[in-house]
């Protein structure tokens, strides 16, 4: 029996049905995402890849509630999504610490807003500080650190309050290959903890497939589902020797012939 309830077994926790998003100005319109169907159930570990532009960070803003489909519905645990989703943790593209608060005070700004004790507090930011290799930054403000330690210090306001659904856009695009394969390694931890569900944009397909149990391919613009493979490696994963796996090889392979014509295709348009 597979550790993690596919869509046959239970309702899908996130569920987008024939989504289109168009964005409007004054002189134009711009048709980002069109006819996108996508059911994800609770537990999956989803990531996403898909030529620049394409809309993969569209798609997490619906489902966090700050973006309404132009068509369509975004469901999430069977209601539709209207305003804030305050269910879902989100680690957005660009970081949105506030420049007046410390590192910890950023981080811990989640469980303020929950009223968990200072105590706990404390311990809980510390702790994922840590875990994130931010332990001698706690005091330093948003300016003062590179745009690796930035996205670490987003990584780590999410993490502290353990959501039900982790929203990832491109969370390691900016940090180096040491600092990133433990940060992958600790997201599947966590994931294992916690049983999270996750919705992961990458544009590193190896990524994708180390960490997920499903990889989505989106089309060029306007965007659909172009590709939807389940990932055949046991969990719980080493990301390291995952690398390794033959079925690592041949998905990456697959994969590749679906979305290189489309990030071709981005790139002439
Ligand atoms: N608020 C917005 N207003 C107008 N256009 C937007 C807005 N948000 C995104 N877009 C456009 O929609 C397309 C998809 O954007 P985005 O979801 O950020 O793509 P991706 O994350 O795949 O690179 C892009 O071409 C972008 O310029
Ligand atoms: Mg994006």
């Amino acid at each position: 029996m597979s550790d993690h309830p596919t869509s046959d077994r239970s309702p899908a926790l996130i569920e987008f049905s024939d989504v289109a998003m168009t964005f409007r100005d004054t002189t134009r319109s711009f048709r980002a995402i069109e006819g996108l169907s996508l059911s994800i159930p609770r537990g999956q570990f989803c990531c996403v890849v898909g030529p620049s532009g394409c809309g993969k960070s569209t798609l997490l803003n619906m489902v966090a509630g700050l973006l309404e489909p132009t068509r369509g519905e975004v469901r999430y645990d069977g209601r539709t999504v209207t305003g804030a989703n305050t269910r879902v943790g989100y680690v957005t593209q660009k970081d949105n610490l506030l420049p007046w608060r410390t590192v910890r005070a950023n981080v811990r700004l989640p469980l303020e807003v929950r009223g968990l004790g200072k105590a706990e507090t404390d311990r809980r930011t510390d702790e994922v500080l840590d875990l994130v290799g931010l332990a001698g930054f706690g005091d330093a403000y948003p300016r003062q650190l590179s745009g690796g330690m930035r996205k670490r210090v987003t990584l780590a306001r999410t993490l502290v309050y353990e959501p039900e659904v982790i929203l990832a856009d491109e969370p390691f695009g900016a940090l180096d290959s040491q600092l990133r394969t433990v940060l992958q390694g600790e997201l599947l931890d966590l994931r294992s903890r916690t049983d999270a569900t996750v919705l992961f944009i990458t544009h590193d397909l190896g990524e994708a497939i180390a960490l997920g149990d499903r990889v989505l391919v989106m089309s060029a613009r306007p965007s659909r589902v172009l590709l939807d493979e389940p990932v055949e490696l046991p969990q719980p994963r080493d990301v390291f020797s995952a690398r390794f796996a033959p079925e690592y090889a041949r998905l990456h392979e697959t994969l590749w012939a679906a979305l290189s014509p489309e990030v071709e295709s981005g790139v002439s348009a």
